[in-house]
Order: C-alpha cells, then sequence, then structure tokens
C-alpha cells in the first residue's frame, strides 16, 4: 500500500478548536489515502480558552504545541510563522490545512504558502468589507494564498470571484462548526451555571463581547455596559466574559448591577447549551451568529457589518450597530415577541468534513487541480 499523504491541521484560538475537531476525527477514521496531524499555536492558552474544548469536543491532544500566548498582533504572527515553520521542516507534511479567521489561520498559511506547500482554507470567502478587523486581513490574505478553498454559503463564492480566485479552487461543503454543533447536541447540558446564576431556561439573555472595537476604547465599553446594566432590569443577563473584556472592564472601573451576572468562560457543552435555552443572545462574536440561526435563537450582533450575511438573510441574527440606544430597543423588541426564528441554511449539517475529505482526496489523486 502507498504511503499516505499527510495533511497538518493548525488550530490556535477557542472558535478554531471545533472546526478541526471533526475533520480530524473523519480523515483518521475514513481515509485510506490521507493522515492527519494537529498543531496548536497557543495563541489562546488558558484552560477555560483551550483544553476544555478539547475535552468537551473528546479531541485528541494535539500533536505538537507551540505555546505561543499573547502579544502584539506582528509578534504574535511572526512566532507563529516561526514555530510553524520549524514543524513544517521536521514532519514534511504534503499539504498544511487552516481554519477561520484569526492570526493563527494567517501565520501558518503564509508559511506553507513560502514553502510551496499546498494551503487549504475552511471557510474561505467570508468578508465583512471592513478591513480595520484584524480578521479581515487574515480572510482576504489567508485566501489568496490558498489552493484549495471550502466555503460556508453561497455569497463566498461571489466575494472569492471578485478577488480573482479561479472557481475550481473553491468547493462550497458547507459549515464545519455546524457539524461539531450536530455531532454533540445531545450532550450539551449547562449543568449548574443556571442554578448558581438563579437564572432559568428562556429566562435570560446570554451575552459574549470581546471586539477590541468594542472593548478597547473606554467610550464604546462604557457605553454597552450601561446598557446591559438597564437591559438587566428587563431580564436578567449572563454574561461569560473573555479575558480581554474583563482586563478592560477592571481597568475602566465598570460595575454590575444587580440582574448583569458575569462569569468565565465557559466550556463548549455548557456554552451550547445556554445559548440553546437562552431567551436572546448579544454578541459580537462570529461562530455565535451562526450557532444560533442553527438553533433558531434570537441573535443581535452589536457590530456595525457581518462576514455571515446568511445569518441575517436566512438565521435568526439582526445586525444592530454598535449604538448602546439602538441596541437596547433592538433587545426590547425581541423580548416583546418580535423575533425571527429564520431557517438553518444550506449544507449546516453533519456531513461537512464527508465533503471536504472526498475533495482532499481528489487533489491527491489529481482528479482536481
Ligand atoms: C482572537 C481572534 C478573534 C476571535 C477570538 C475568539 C485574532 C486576530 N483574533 O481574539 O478573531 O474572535 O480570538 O476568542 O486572531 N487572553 C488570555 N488567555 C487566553 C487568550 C487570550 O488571557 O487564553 C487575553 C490576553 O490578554 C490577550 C487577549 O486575551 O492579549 C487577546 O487574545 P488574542 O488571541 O490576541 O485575541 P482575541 O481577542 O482572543
Amino acid at each position: 500500500m502507498p504511503l499516505k499523504k499527510t495533511i497538518c491541521l493548525v488550530a490556535g484560538a477557542r472558535p478554531n478548536f471545533m472546526k478541526v475537531a471533526p475533520l480530524l476525527k473523519r480523515i483518521r477514521a475514513e481515509s485510506s489515502l490521507l493522515d492527519a496531524f494537529l498543531v496548536h499555536t497557543g495563541q489562546h492558552y488558558d484552560a477555560a480558552m483551550s483544553d476544555v474544548f478539547f475535552t468537551d469536543l473528546g479531541m485528541p491532544e494535539p500533536d505538537v504545541y507551540l505555546g505561543v500566548g499573547s502579544a502584539s498582533h506582528a509578534v504574535q504572527t511572526a512566532q507563529i510563522m516561526i514555530e510553524v515553520e520549524t514543524v513544517v521542516h521536521e514532519r514534511k507534511p504534503d499539504m498544511v490545512l487552516v481554519v477561520g479567521d484569526v492570526n493563527s489561520t494567517i501565520a501558518a498559511g503564509l508559511v506553507a504558502a513560502k514553502l510551496n506547500i499546498p494551503l487549504v482554507h475552511v471557510e474561505a470567502g467570508l468578508r465583512s468589507g471592513d478591513r480595520r478587523m484584524p480578521e479581515e486581513i487574515n480572510r482576504i490574505l489567508t485566501d489568496q494564498l490558498s489552493d484549495l478553498l471550502f466555503t460556508t454559503s453561497r455569497d463566498a463564492h461571489e466575494h472569492l470571484a471578485k478577488e480573482g480566485i479561479a472557481a475550481h479552487k473553491v468547493h462550497f461543503t458547507g459549515n464545519l462548526m455546524i457539524e461539531s454543533l450536530v455531532q454533540h447536541q445531545h450532550r450539551f447540558d449547562a449543568g449548574t451555571i443556571l442554578t448558581r446564576h438563579q437564572l432559568s431556561k428562556s429566562n435570560y439573555v446570554l451575552v459574549t463581547l470581546h471586539r477590541p472595537s468594542n472593548v478597547d476604547n473606554p467610550e464604546s465599553l462604557k457605553g454597552l455596559w450601561a446598557m446591559l446594566n438597564r437591559l438587566a432590569g428587563t431580564l436578567p443577563i449572563l454574561f461569560p466574559i473573555h479575558p480581554r473584556t474583563r482586563k478592560m472592564a477592571k481597568l475602566f472601573n465598570l460595575s454590575e448591577n444587580e440582574g448583569f451576572r458575569l462569569c468565565d468562560p465557559i466550556g463548549y457543552l455548557e456554552f451550547m447549551a445556554l445559548q440553546r435555552d437562552a431567551a436572546l443572545v448579544l454578541t459580537d462574536s462570529g461562530g455565535i451568529q451562526e450557532e444560533t440561526t442553527f438553533f433558531g435563537v434570537p441573535c443581535i450582533t452589536v457590530r456595525e457589518n457581518t462576514e455571515r450575511p446568511v445569518t441575517i438573510t436566512e438565521g435568526s441574527n439582526v445586525l444592530a450597530g454598535t449604538d448602546p440606544d439602538k441596541v437596547y430597543a433592538e433587545a426590547l423588541k425581541i423580548l416583546a415577541g418580535d423575533k425571527k426564528i429564520g431557517k438553518i441554511p444550506e449544507l449546516w449539517d453533519d456531513k461537512v468534513s464527508h465533503r471536504i475529505l472526498k475533495v482532499l482526496e481528489q487533489y491527491f489523486k489529481e482528479e482536481i487541480k
């Protein structure tokens, strides 16, 4: 039997883990042609931001852990590049596969492209149109470097075509993060979190905010915080707070009213249960816009734009902007019953890794370019 081709899967930050998990499992269990190893860059390293996802998703330990940690964009990206290059030289993979839009994505992508190793991008073609977002830069550049691009929605294909990317490289395979959701949904359980915070099902607002544009600037964060304190007077709020946001809230001396409950970041299975059972989710995350769409739970996105418009056109998401008064008004409207449930977008199912694996095998059999 010929030697298997080896794929280096790269993950680094919290939203990456649920995207690599089903693919790693599928390649290892089903492919007679391909093998894979997992590199964790260590961009996220707290137990609550990283380890708990490996446990919850039943993932094996990463084959390589780089321990890069936090730093400025330039330093973090450069450090990941240096470390990934060493791994690639040592292990000589036949392909590098990256997911999403974090700094680990572009860093590993640059290394692969410069060493002429075929690069694959999962979740290609998403565009917010806002180049002030570091993720938008990561998306555009990773797509330019990639040899194979897998998309989650059809609008992505238009963006890629406009940017000159040949259609034969682009494959609509669906949403890999939703495959994790479908696979594990029978295990979603909020545990004791709700009782610990005196909350009950369908009677709380779940909040996450971590975008630098919302939380690093005192005026923005103070305005949003005051709005949450006000909203907590209508329905209690549970806010599992990102380390970045916690630091900033402390720096700006922010405090919470009675109905506004902060807690540490939460693991995958518990957090998914909290989304599923919320009356409303208020967020600036990308993935949460998609997960609430799958659940048909109303979501308000506290941003001026989204790279995931399908969650608005088809799903349960509303783009409210960042003006606290507008977000508050939208929240009250939804809590009063004026909400959309939407539908689950095309190919957001449990066969995504299967579709991706087929294309990867075809690529190595030279059935496609
Ligand atoms: C990163 C991604 C963002 C994603 C988010 C999910 C980039 C450019 N951004 O943002 O797209 O939505 O992850 O969480 O890649 N920190 C800890 N412990 C950790 C990780 C981070 O304390 O385990 C703190 C550090 O102070 C760090 C800050 O959070 O400086 C930001 O971490 P970083 O990885 O730079 O970006 P995120 O804001 O998490």
